[in-house]
């Protein structure tokens, strides 16, 4: 996970849209989780961007291994949350790994949730 540039601006406590004190514990860690999915994924998007305009084979090699970390992070913190949250887990069950159109899945999903 990054720790540098705009990501360390969002670093402490604005994960939280209510007051802390207010939300339960289950609650807090689950943003906690989503914020470290959100910069998981930009940091897969940082380093495909530096990756596409890097001309040393050496350097691609290392951010292209650094990118495989992200990928990791960013699954393991999307598995914890759609173990913690069934309903958004059953939605992506009928949208992810699915073959054919996308957009079909999403709304197909969509409607079996609700
Ligand atoms: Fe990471």
């Amino acid at each position: 996970m990054f720790r540098s540039g705009r990501y360390a601006n969002r670093m402490g406590f604005d994960q939280y849209h209510e007051p802390a004190s207010e939300l339960s514990q289950e609650t807090r860690t689950r943003a906690r989780l989503i914020a470290s999915l959100t910069e998981e994924a930009e940091a897969i998007g940082w380093y495909d961007q530096r990756i596409s305009v890097e001309k040393d084979s050496e350097a691609r090699a290392i951010m292209a291994n650094a990118q495989q970390e992200e990928f990791k992070h960013f699954g393991m913190d999307l598995e914890f949350l759609l173990r913690r949250m069934p309903k958004w887990q059953e939605e992506l069950k009928l949208i992810l790994f699915q073959p054919g159109d996308i957009v079909k899945h999403g709304e197909q999903a969509e409607d079996a949730v609700d």
